[in-house]
């Protein structure tokens, strides 16, 4: 992953936990209505990918001990991981694109209900994106991948050879030569591996987005709410599709891209769809980028209008992330896909504790806070989740305190210790095992690998039943934790 050049060490705080009492009459440990929903507490860990389905997205007995785990933590909320709305292959990502996938996530609503003991509300963050290939050997990408067109031919000047002819020069030619007479889109081809984009409407299946993702996306809510979960968050956020329908770079001429108005058309008509399907008393909302962090990306201000759009169209919540995109991912190894937190954008996302100036710890929380001022001013109550390095009660009360947030997001000190929370309430916050924002977590997830957190993955690894990472390494969930008495 990109770091700043600053390289700054920074440590996590315990801070001051507060007495069983203080955290009674705490912000953080007060509830919050979630549109018709009450939240027991203002804790929410937000959607995290573990890589525990299966290639054909079930919800497995990993997943369920996976959010079993953190429901015994107590939390508000927890989002599941980005659920795939298309019933198509899409590696371990778990899906909810037809309806044999309810019956699983029936089971997965129930045992964050019951291991909770019914203080967590279960969402579902529901995703669509977009194809993205592998990085190609040079060899294969000449001979198979690359198609060999007039523009291509004038620029080798080699309108006459055969087509095998001007694949075999292109395979011999110096490296420093291809991005030379390949144009920009098949030099990234074969350096990044070939990534399709919102704007490439001269693919019908990319032009007629805007007329099937409101459907794809109302029948997986449907679905969620057909399952039992408490609520659905629309993923606009980061890499994917809706992200980048919203994103300053999408330049659509078809009126789903240029100025704002037009980008966030599909978004709302998406939530138009997914409201029409669920009703009116199901909560539905959306989570989306405060900041692309990206070069020509769109800027505060954009997000704070489309904050405001978003609430005024109904939305029950609104939670923000930043950063994440593939615009300035680094370049893939041979065999491997862009991984788009590895830029500058993707350390804004899941900032580590090599840093800048300013920190890794609360990156997010003076944009979220200006977006949910502007909610407020617009005269609505929307409640806004702000999440990124949050790791103590201290930071969270002065985050809800300021009104920077309504709701405060925790996910890789969850994933470190998914008690965290319920310790700080019953008064043993210094009991807290707190993330060192190493990142890892991020890097098993960059391999497609099981993730896990390396405070605590190979502790009691001779506990009896214990359920293992494929390598038999690592244990796929925390300890438990018992609470005294
Ligand atoms: C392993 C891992 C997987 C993640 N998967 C998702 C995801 O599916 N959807 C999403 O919106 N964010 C995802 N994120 C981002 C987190 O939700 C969160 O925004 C980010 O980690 C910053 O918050 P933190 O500092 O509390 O960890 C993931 C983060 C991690 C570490
Ligand atoms: S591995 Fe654990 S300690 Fe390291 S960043 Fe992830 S959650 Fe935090």
């Amino acid at each position: 992953m990109w770091k700043p050049p600053q390289r700054i060490k920074f440590h996590s705080q315990l801070g001051q936990p507060p007495s069983a009492e203080q955290a009674q009459a705490s912000r953080l440990f007060s509830p919050v209505s979630v549109g018709p929903l009450t939240l027991s507490q203002r804790t929410w860990v937000p959607a995290m990918v573990p890589w525990r389905s299966n290639d054909e997205g079930w919800v497995t007995e990993d997943v369920l001990q996976w959010y079993g785990r953190f429901a015994r933590g107590r939390p508000g909320a927890i989002v599941i991981e980005a659920t795939g709305i298309r019933d198509v292959p899409s590696g371990p990502l778990l899906r909810i694109g037809h309806d044999r996938y309810v019956e699983g996530l029936q089971r997965l609503v129930q045992t964050i209900h019951r291991e909770s003991q019914g203080h967590t509300r279960a969402l579902i963050q529901i995703i669509d994106f977009l194809n993205i290939r592998r990085r190609p050997e040079p060899a294969k990408f000449f001979e198979r991948f690359l198609r060999i067109t007039p523009r291509l031919r004038e620029a080798l000047g080699a309108q006459d050879w055969s087509e095998e002819d001007v694949r075999a020069h292109l395979s011999q030619m110096e490296p420093a030569q291809w991005p030379t007479v390949l144009d920009a889109r098949e030099w990234e081809a074969l350096h990044m591996g070939a990534r399709e984009r919102v704007t490439d409407t001269e693919w019908p299946h990319i032009q007629e987005l805007p007329q099937v993702l409101p459907e794809l996306f109302a029948a997986a809510a449907g679905r969620a709410q057909q399952a039992g979960f408490d609520g659905v968050e629309l993923h606009y956020a980061h890499a994917y599709t809706m992200a980048s329908f919203l994103s300053a770079t999408n330049v659509r001429t078809d009126g789903y891209g240029g100025g704002r108005e037009q980008r966030i058309r599909l978004p709302l008509e998406v939530y138009g769809a997914v409201r029409q399907t669920v009703g009116p008393s199901y909560v539905v909302g959306c989570r989306y980028l405060a900041e692309e962090c990206i070069d020509g990306g769109h800027t505060l201000d954009d997000a704070v209008w489309f904050g405001e759009q978003f609430a005024r169209a109904g939305m029950d919540f609104i939670s923000t992330s930043r950063g994440g995109k593939f615009d300035d991912a680094k370049q893939p190894g041979v065999g491997s896909s862009a991984y788009p937190y590895t830029g500058r954008s993707g350390y804004e996302c899941m900032p580590q504790y090599l840093s800048d100036e300013q920190g890794p710890f609360g990156r997010n929380i003076a944009a979220t806070a200006r977006i949910r001022s502007a909610i407020r001013a617009a005269g609505l109550d929307t409640p806004v989740v702000c999440t990124g390095g949050v790791h103590n009660f201290e930071m969270a009360e002065a985050m809800l305190e300021r009104g920077d947030c309504d709701i405060v997001g925790t996910a890789r000190q969850s994933l470190a210790d998914p008690d965290w929370a319920l310790k700080t309430s019953l008064g043993l916050g210094h009991q807290v095992r707190l993330c060192e924002y190493t990142n890892y977590c991020e890097g098993l997830d960059q391999k497609h690998k099981q993730v896990t957190c390396q405070l605590w993955d190979r502790q009691d690894l001779d506990e009896p039943g214990l359920r293992k990472s494929i390598d038999g390494k690592r244990r796929l969930v925390a300890p438990d934790w018992n609470p005294p008495g």
